[in-house]
């Protein structure tokens, strides 16, 4: 079963994806200087975003992920977020940055930002190597963006469809015709 065919156009090619991740990379390295940030990859879908940034940043890091979800394998937000892994470690005091695959409508910031305000982490800044603002319905903004991306349900380098697509090496758009 080839994913290709479901693919109406490619968005963000692997080259594009690459330069962002490198640029990323190199601000979050200038701005994290002798810091050790702590990266908290929201899985799934930032998993491969972030195992490429990491490699970008020559200075100490440490990652660990969380487990959250709200679109329960379909393509619009439930609002609802569960979290379903949380931390291993402490973030009491530590420089935290989340990184995320996409910002859509929020939601799942939201309620993570929530969640670490309690926490006693010395900052929390967020990466998103995408943002798609048009549908968001939370005042969520990354403070380090890669790419940004129109209204269209895009899917591959680690963002799915029912659990599908992650591994595509770019980032598509999924024919309608796929989910409707
Ligand atoms: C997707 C994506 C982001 C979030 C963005 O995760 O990976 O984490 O939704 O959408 P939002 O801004 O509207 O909350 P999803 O809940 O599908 O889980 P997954 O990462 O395991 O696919
Ligand atoms: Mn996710
Ligand atoms: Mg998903």
């Amino acid at each position: 079963m080839s994913m290709n065919q479901d693919i109406q156009e490619v968005l963000f090619t692997p080259e594009e994806i690459a330069a962002a991740n490198q640029r990323l990379g190199q601000q979050i390295a200038h701005d994290y200087q002798g810091k050790n940030p702590l990266l908290v990859c929201v899985l799934k879908g930032a998993i491969l975003f972030l195992t490429d940034l990491i490699r970008q940043i020559p200075e100490s890091v440490e990652i660990d992920f969380m487990d959250v979800s709200s679109y329960h394998g379909g393509t619009t937000s439930s609002g609802d977020v569960k979290i379903i892994k949380d931390l291993d470690v402490s973030v009491a005091g530590r420089d935290v940055i989340f990184v995320e695959d996409i910002i859509d409508t929020g939601n799942t910031l939201k309620a993570l930002g929530d969640l670490f305000a309690s926490r006693k982490a010395k900052s929390v800044k967020i990466v998103s190597l995408v943002d798609k603002p048009a549908h968001r319905n939370q005042s969520v903004k990354a403070d380090y963006v890669g790419l940004s991306c129109p209204d269209k349900f895009i899917v591959g380098y680690g963002m799915d469809y029912q659990d599908r697509y992650r591994n595509l090496p770019y980032i598509g758009v999924l024919k309608p015709e796929v989910y409707l």
